[in-house]
Parts: C-alpha cells; sequence; structure tokens
C-alpha cells in the first residue's frame, strides 16, 4: 500500500514532490508510468491519492480522473498541472479533488498533498470494514530507554485515531507494573487486564467489553492493574490472547509498553502490524534503538513497519535527525519537538490531540497519525497475531 501514486509525471515532477515532503514519503510515494493499467495498480496498491500529472492531455487526465472517481470512489484525485477556470470546472465534474501547479512553490505542494491525504483517510474511515474478511491495525509503541514518551505517544495516537474512526480504536496498557494510561487520559476503571486476565478462560470477543473503559474521545482503554503485585496475575500468554482478541474486534489496536523488551512486549510486538520506536537525541537512545532493530531481526520479528519516531527533537544539547538516521540506519518517520505542553497534558490527564490546539507537537503527534490511519494497510504483512504467535513460540 502507497499513500500516493502518482502519473503521467515523469522522475523530476516525482523528485519536488518527495522534496516537498523532505523525503518523509519514503516507500510511500509510487509512479505507475502507464496511465494504461492504472485501474489495477489502484487495486493493488490502495493509494490515499493518485495525482495525474502534466504529460497527460487535460482530456486524457480528465477521462482517467473520471474513470479512477467511478471504480475506486474512495481514492482522492489531484491534478499537477496548470490551474486555469476552465480545467477547474472540466475536474471538479470529473470528480477531482484539487489542482497543483507542478511548479507551485514547495510548501504549497505540500500543503495541496496534505490536504489530499486528509480527505483520503476521510473517506476511508467512512467506509464501512470490510466483511468478513475484518483486517485490524495494532500499532505497539516500544523504546528500549525508559522516560522516552511511550505514554504520551500512545495516548495521542489512540485519541488522534479515535478522531478518523470513532469508536474503533482501543489502547491497551502493557506496562503492567506502572502503567499510567488511565491518568494520561482521566480515566477510572473499573475493571483493569488484571481482571481480564484472572477471567481469561472464559473470556471471548463479546465479555471483553465489559473490561474496557471509555474514553470521551470514542475510544476505549484497556488499563493497567490497580497495583504492581496484581501485575503478576498477567502472563505473557494472557497479554497475547487479549491483544488477538481485541484485534478481532477494534480495527486499531494501539499497545503501550514498560521500558525495554520485556517478554510482554515482545509478545505485542509479534502481534502487531506496525511498530513506533521512539528514539531521543542522544547517542546513547541511538545506540540502543539499533541494538533494539538488531534483536527484533533475530527474533524474526520483520514483517513489522517501523516507524522510528523522534521525540523532543529540538533538544538544544541533541543530535540532529540525520545523525539519529544514520546511527539508527532508519529514517525518522516524524520528529516530536520538546514543548512543555506535553508533561502540562499528562498532568491533567488530557491528551494534546483530545483538544483542538494547533500547536508543532499537535501538527507532529497529527502526522503520525494519519501515517499509521490508513486502514487498509491493516492487513499489513500479516494481520495481526496468528502466525506470528506461533512463530515465536517455534524460536524459543
Ligand atoms: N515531546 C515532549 N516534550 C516535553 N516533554 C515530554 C515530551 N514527551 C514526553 N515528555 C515528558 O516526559 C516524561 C516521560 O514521558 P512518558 O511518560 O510518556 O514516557 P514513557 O516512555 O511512557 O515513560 P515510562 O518508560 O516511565 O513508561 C513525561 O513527563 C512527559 O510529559
Ligand atoms: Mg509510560
Amino acid at each position: 500500500m502507497s499513500r500516493l501514486l502518482l502519473t503521467g509525471s515523469g522522475p523530476e515532477l516525482e523528485g519536488r514532490v518527495c522534496k516537498a515532503f523532505d523525503g518523509t514519503l519514503n516507500g510511500e510515494l509510487r509512479r505507475a508510468d502507464d496511465p494504461g493499467g492504472l485501474l489495477d495498480w489502484i487495486a493493488v496498491e490502495q493509494p490515499l491519492v493518485v495525482a495525474i500529472g502534466p504529460s497527460l492531455s487535460p482530456d486524457a487526465a480528465l477521462s482517467l480522473a473520471g474513470s479512477i472517481d467511478r471504480c475506486h470512489p474512495e481514492v482522492v484525485v489531484v491534478l499537477l498541472t496548470e490551474p486555469g477556470p476552465d480545467l477547474w470546472e472540466r475536474a471538479l465534474r470529473a470528480g477531482v479533488r484539487d489542482v497543483i501547479a507542478p511548479d507551485a512553490a514547495l510548501p504549497d505542494v505540500r500543503a495541496g498533498f496534505e490536504s489530499a491525504f486528509d480527505a483520503g483517510l476521510r473517506r476511508r474511515a467512512c467506509r464501512p470494514a470490510p466483511e468478513p474478511e475484518r483486517t485490524s491495525r495494532v500499532i505497539t509503541v516500544v523504546s528500549p530507554k525508559g522516560g522516552s514518551g511511550k505514554t504520551a505517544i500512545a495516548t495521542n495516537l489512540a485519541v488522534g485515531l479515535a478522531k478518523l474512526a470513532p469508536g474503533q480504536v482501543v489502547l491497551v496498557d502493557l506496562d503492567l507494573q506502572f502503567g499510567d494510561v488511565a491518568n494520561a487520559m482521566r480515566l477510572t476503571p473499573d475493571q483493569t487486564i488484571a481482571d481480564a486476565a484472572r477471567a481469561a478462560a472464559a473470556i471471548d470477543e463479546t465479555t471483553i467489553k465489559a473490561y474496557l473503559t471509555a474514553h470521551p474521545a470514542e475510544c476505549f482503554a484497556l488499563c493497567a492493574p490497580h497495583s504492581p503485585a496484581e501485575a503478576e496475575e498477567v502472563s505473557v500468554d494472557h497479554a497475547s490472547r487479549l491483544i488477538e482478541l481485541l484485534s478481532g474486534l477494534f480495527p486499531y489496536v494501539v499497545v503501550d509498553t514498560a521500558a525495554g523488551l520485556d517478554e510482554w512486549t515482545l509478545a505485542a510486538l509479534e502481534a502487531s502490524t506496525d511498530m513506533v520506536l521512539l528514539a531521543s537525541t542522544d547517542v546513547a537512545s541511538a545506540r540502543s534503538i539499533r541494538k533494539a532493530l538488531d534483536a527484533f531481526d533475530l527474533l524474526g520479528l520483520t514483517t513489522q513497519r517501523r516507524h522510528l519516531v523522534l521525540n523532543r527533537a529540538d533538544a538544544r544539547v541533541g543530535l540532529a535527525a540525520a545523525d539519529i538516521e544514520s546511527a539508527v540506519g532508519t529514517k525518522v518517520t516524524v520528529s516530536v519537538p520538546s514543548s512543555r505542553s506535553v508533561p502540562l497534558s499528562m498532568n491533567q490527564g488530557i491528551p494534546i490531540l483530545e483538544s483542538a490546539q494547533r500547536t508543532p507537537v499537535s501538527r507532529a503527534l497529527g502526522e503520525l497519525v494519519n501515517r499509521l490511519g490508513a486502514l487498509n494497510a491493516a492487513a499489513g504483512p500479516e494481520s495481526a497475531t496468528g502466525s506470528l504467535l506461533r512463530r515465536r513460540k517455534a524460536t524459543r
């Protein structure tokens, strides 16, 4: 799955679009040189947005846009061509959402595409989930080091994804001993993961709902036990089973974890389609992320999409994103700046994305949500649990 499919555009225009995004589109931009087979490509790639470039004549571009609108109404179409009043009128009729001038300033190119991506995500979110082939996206937030912002990111992911898909997100607090998702989201859970573990033998897709705590932002949480002693009642198998059940019920399962890579975190990763790796701007963090990635390779945790998030990215004495990238060997997906609003929001129990404020931190968090929000990617490398869990058992 890619976010953006370009057609009717040469490598030069592709390069400009990449540049507008500072290279952060990674592998999510594809170019289809042959507009003839484009409808088939769209079925395979399931892009959020198709951009039709200036190598096609206006008539050919509009006819292609009309076909996409008929066959794939969930896909947003933009024209990458010189806008003009006559073209606009015809483009609107053909179902085109925007016309972006190929030589527009890079920030304008980016803004145009970001608005198209948002529209694509909204169209996806409004579509009924495909039945019976239910797919879910299990996103586990991990970091080798404590205090790196896992809970801040996980709670905002849950609230942000719930804006795209209300009622379809559950956050699991797998920091069993000291998890603080409940505080960070001002929840008072009646039931926790420890209660769910105690009832494990009788738990199924219907009864598990009784252990979730609803949040006003239309997401749910399976909160951590009330005490470290109770945490001992939750085994690794319990954790795997609960995540498996939840991924059958919710299109999005977000998992917050304890610092480091304990057995529970590895079980969650094995059940995941995506891992969000949190790094900070110090050398030790970059080194530990590199070691964690090596460990994942050894453990066969290779099919999950890896999203490297640089937290407190503007810390003055820290390394630049490029240094982190070269130390870790992976591109930074999103950089979240340092801001007092993060601890404030956690202390108040109101995740930043719950409010409508537009700040650099909320924009970065929103970008991460959009990255992870493309539901159709959920089938992913291996949809949720099954085979990964089997592989884990086989490697131990
Ligand atoms: N971008 C940021 N800017 C400023 N403060 C931040 C930022 N991200 C996180 N923090 C603060 O850092 C502290 C640790 O964050 P958080 O609790 O989310 O980390 P964690 O990885 O979940 O920690 P633990 O390993 O203890 O569970 C909190 O006080 C939080 O408010
Ligand atoms: Mg935490």
